[in-house]
């Protein structure tokens, strides 16, 4: 199984590398002397980055675009060689308030969240496999292991991304491709400024960068921190549903 001893230099391509958890940890691993290539859709972003960093590639492009992304992963090997660590962490998320049904809405947030790890993976996976190595995490989110109040329309995305990682796991794992997904709590980012409810044991984008780089160097299939809120979830994830509604309810004050 393709491992990258973690004091050796790797090229690591991130999915929404310009800000939040994605540009922790393409900041992360260029401070540990990595190469990083990655995108994002916002220019003036990716320069800063490159500006500040020599071994940064900053690719302008829409995960939504498959060609988009081919023509990305192309130029960003074409730069650094080999692509050795992908982490397809772009994804976006719209709190669902009430019933107002949005289906524009819905697609949008399965286009990216969803679909452009489907798009990075098609352009990715035929050249690891050749190289029998490559080692790829999805991004997640506990947010996908049970439904959430709120969550209506960002929780599927993050169900399909982990039935994504688990059913290709089988075969990766056979060609040498080591596959992992990620299942963070709350990190204090863009996407989570949305929420007005106070978020339990809220993570920075540093720390969940480390927890998660900490989690690509062991073996498990399952990356999700922090370890309580993780664990607390876990529990609520196995128990029945009556309870479930009840617990969670109560936990988020949409009583039952
Ligand atoms: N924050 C949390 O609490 C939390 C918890 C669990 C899981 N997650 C997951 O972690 C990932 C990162 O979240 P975050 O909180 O760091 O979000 P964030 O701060 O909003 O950053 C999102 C990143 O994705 C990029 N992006 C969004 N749409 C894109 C598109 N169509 N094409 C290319 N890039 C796109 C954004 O760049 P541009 O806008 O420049 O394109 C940005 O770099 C997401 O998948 C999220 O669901 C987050």
């Amino acid at each position: 199984m393709a491992t990258s001893n973690p004091s050796q230099s790797v090229h690591v391509f991130i999915t929404g590398v310009s800000a939040g958890i994605g540009r922790a940890l393409a900041e992360t691993m260029l401070t540990a002397g990595h190469k990083v290539s990655g995108v994002a859709r916002r220019r003036h972003l990716l320069k800063d980055m490159e500006d500040r960093w020599p071994n940064f590639l900053g690719i302008p492009a829409d995960i939504t675009d498959a060609e988009a992304m081919t023509a990305a992963i192309t130029a960003a090997e074409m730069r650094f060689g080999a692509i050795n660590q992908a982490i397809l962490n772009a994804g976006v998320y719209e709190p669902q308030t009430d019933l107002q049904i949005d289906p524009a809405q819905f697609r949008q947030q399965m286009d990216i969240n969803y679909m452009g790890q489907v798009h990075a993976l098609a352009a990715l996976l035929p050249g690891m496999e050749q190289r029998h190595n490559g080692h790829i995490v999805i991004m997640a989110s506990v947010a996908g292991w049970r439904g959430l109040p709120l969550a209506a329309s960002y929780a599927p995305t993050k169900a399909a991304s982990i039935a994504l990682a688990e059913s290709l796991r089988f075969f990766c794992h056979q060609k040498g491709i080591k596959m992992q997904v990620a299942c963070p709590g709350f990190v204090k980012t863009e996407a989570t400024a949305k929420n007005t409810f106070a978020m339990p044991m809220i993570m920075t984008p540093e720390d969940a960068a480390n927890a998660l780089i900490k989690g690509m160097r062991s073996q498990r299939f399952l990356i999700s921190f922090p370890f309580r809120f993780q664990l607390m979830m876990k529990i609520l994830r196995l128990i029945p549903y009556r309870w479930y509604f009840w617990l969670t309810g109560r936990m988020t004050g949409y009583q039952q």
